[in-house]
């Protein structure tokens, strides 16, 4: 099933997993965060009531899931990578003027967010033919395209995330033009950024899914990037050997999965100082 947070009923207070992570040296904010009320979960991430009004603590699981979540694994460290991984992206991004719904990151898990309205639609961005794209339209997987494209799958796991067009957007209210110009505009700036970064680190950018909210400030709303930018939600090929560094590896099986994501966070010299070490959760520390 492509993602999407599943609302549950809210616990009175949140014990943390053991692999929550909420100890590690120097990462202090952490602890406090440990009993936030929570408010959502989802297939790779938890979202936490804030340490103030309009803001969330995302956690980042190990989880993972793929095939309309008939396939379910645990990817070991992937939480602290792409919590790592994302922040560094979001980061970047907010500099070069893509407003984010990312604050801060907080600890090896856990990253301050603004809370954001989400639109209930996937935007995936493609350069490259790969997955659902090659199946559905039968082109060999890694013909570049003529251009870039973007499509818009409607957020809903019941219905699987079907492909939408912008008339089954603007027709059932789940955005307006405005909204659609505005993130349209986003996801290209997004991608233009992202592949120049990418392949600064001999990596090519092959496909990733983005998801935005609406921030409401001031009276006024604006239109930023939410959720994460993550192996979990990137097609990232090495440029050489077109060796594959993101979800792939867990979807179709192809082993060192953990390695993939480890690879991505190296090259962009982000990799936790201790390594692999750092990945697993508090003993790491100990
Ligand atoms: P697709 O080729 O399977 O449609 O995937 C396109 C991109 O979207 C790829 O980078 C992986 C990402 N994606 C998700 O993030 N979540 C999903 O559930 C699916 C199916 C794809």
């Amino acid at each position: 099933m492509r993602r999407g947070a599943v609302a549950i009923p809210l616990p009175l207070c949140y014990t943390p997993p053991a692999s929550a992570g909420p100890r590690f040296g120097g990462e202090r904010d952490s602890v406090q965060m440990a009993r936030r009320r929570q408010l959502y979960e989802g297939k790779a991430k938890v979202l936490f009531e804030g340490p103030e009004p309009g803001t969330l603590v995302q956690y980042f699981k190990d989880d993972a899931t793929s095939g309309n979540g008939t396939k379910k694994g645990v990817i070991t460290g992937k939480g602290v990578l792409n919590n790592r991984i994302s922040e560094y992206l979001m980061t970047r991004l907010t500099e070069m003027g893509v407003p984010t719904h990312f604050i801060r990151r907080l600890n090896m898990r856990e990253q301050l967010i603004r809370e954001v309205e989400i639109i209930p639609l996937e935007l995936v961005v493609r350069n490259v033919a790969a997955g659902s794209l090659s199946t559905r339209l039968g082109l060999k997987e890694g013909t570049r395209l003529p251009r870039s494209i973007i499509e818009y799958y409607y957020k809903n796991d019941q219905l699987q995330d079907p492909m939408v067009s912008e008339e089954h957007i603007t027709c059932f209210g789940w955005a307006s033009t405005q909204d659609l110009d505005d993130m349209v505009a986003l996801a290209l700036r997004i991608n233009d950024f992202l592949s120049g970064l990418f392949l600064g680190v001999g990596i090519v950018l092959v496909d990733f899914k983005i998801e935005f909210g609406r921030l409401y400030e001031n009276d006024e709303m604006r239109i930023v990037l939410a959720d994460e930018i993550s192996p979990d939600n990137c097609r990232l090929w090495d440029v050489n050997t077109g060796e594959k560094m993101d979800k792939d590896r867990f979807r179709r099986d192809l082993g060192k999965v953990e390695e993939g994501y480890q690879e991505v966070a190296r090259r962009l010299g982000i990799l936790p100082e201790a390594g692999a070490r750092d990945m697993k959760g508090p003993e790491a520390m100990q």
